[in-house]
């Protein structure tokens, strides 16, 4: 193209943007070390304001007695989402499609970092159906399952609660499978199940040690209508956050119930 071709003009303008489904992605070089370090390390403040909401969620939606089948997908190396439903799990399966995640699970499992210390005790602070509970992490272990898994094979009515935290959003740039990610983790739960999601909100994508990975640009409206064909009672609350890195708007923490 030539300096006066009036295409320069246009394409100066106009981002050239190729879309990049799940399955495009090598999941299995994910930097498990790196995402933990960055994210986990210690306890931030955002994560804080998320406990609080989906701690409080379980508190007053599960019966101290009811125990059941719990699921977490997409992992990662995020332990706190499993943490928050153990008093209510007697087997937590850990569903995570990259290899080296679910190393990482397996071995944080049996030697779990400190940090996670910093987290319980968010969870665990004055929440009664929690702070029975003195060894969290040997629980966890014991109750925890690392399963191989993908959110697209997802089979309906097989787990009693659920979580799963920015995977929906942050796996694909497809708004279809954003939709679809979201529709079967929800749709995988027993019917009335209750469940929280978190989202990143607007993020274009991020990097993890040195590969970036793709993400879908959404906000409330667009979890709620993904959300709606299958929850009730949903609710969401935005969480404000800017400094984990660039290019998001704050998160996103859904909960509800399965229809
Ligand atoms: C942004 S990370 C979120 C990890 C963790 N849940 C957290 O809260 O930090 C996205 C995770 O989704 C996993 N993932 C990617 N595609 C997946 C799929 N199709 N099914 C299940 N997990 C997937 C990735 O390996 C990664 O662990």
């Amino acid at each position: 193209m030539s300096d006066d071709d009036p295409r320069a003009a246009v394409a100066e303008h106009v981002p050239i943007v190729d879309e990049v489904g799940n399955a495009d992605v090598e999941w299995d070089v994910f930097d498990s070390n790196a995402y933990f370090a960055h994210n986990y390390g210690t306890l931030r403040w955002d994560d804080a304001a998320i406990i609080k909401i989906i701690a409080d969620f379980f508190a007053a939606n599960l019966h101290q007695q009811f125990i059941g089948h719990a699921i977490d997908v997409g992992s990662g190396t995020n332990l706190y989402p499993a943490l928050t439903m153990l008093p209510y799990a007697s087997r937590v399966t850990l569903y995570e499609r990259a290899w080296t995640n679910r190393d990482w699970l397996s071995h944080s499992l049996e030697e779990p970092q400190p940090s996670w210390g910093q987290f319980w005790t968010a969870i665990a602070g004055g929440r009664h159906h929690y702070d029975r509970i003195t060894k969290p992490l040997e629980l966890l272990a014991d109750r925890a399952e690392v399963a191989k898994g993908n959110v697209f094979d997802l089979r309906p009515n097989r787990y009693d609660l659920g979580t799963m935290f920015f995977v929906a959003e942050s796996i694909t740039t497809r708004d279809d499978e954003f939709r679809r990610a979201t529709r079967l983790f929800v749709n995988s739960l027993t019917p009335n199940a209750p469940f929280a999601a978190a989202f990143m909100r607007n993020s274009s994508g991020y990097v993890v040690g040195d590969k970036r990975f793709p993400a879908c640009m959404v906000s409330e409206d667009d979890v709620r209508d993904a959300l709606e064909p299958v929850a009730r009672r949903v609710e969401i609350k935005t969480v404000d956050s800017h400094d984990l890195r660039e290019g998001y708007g704050g998160m996103m923490v859904a909960t509800g119930r399965k229809k």
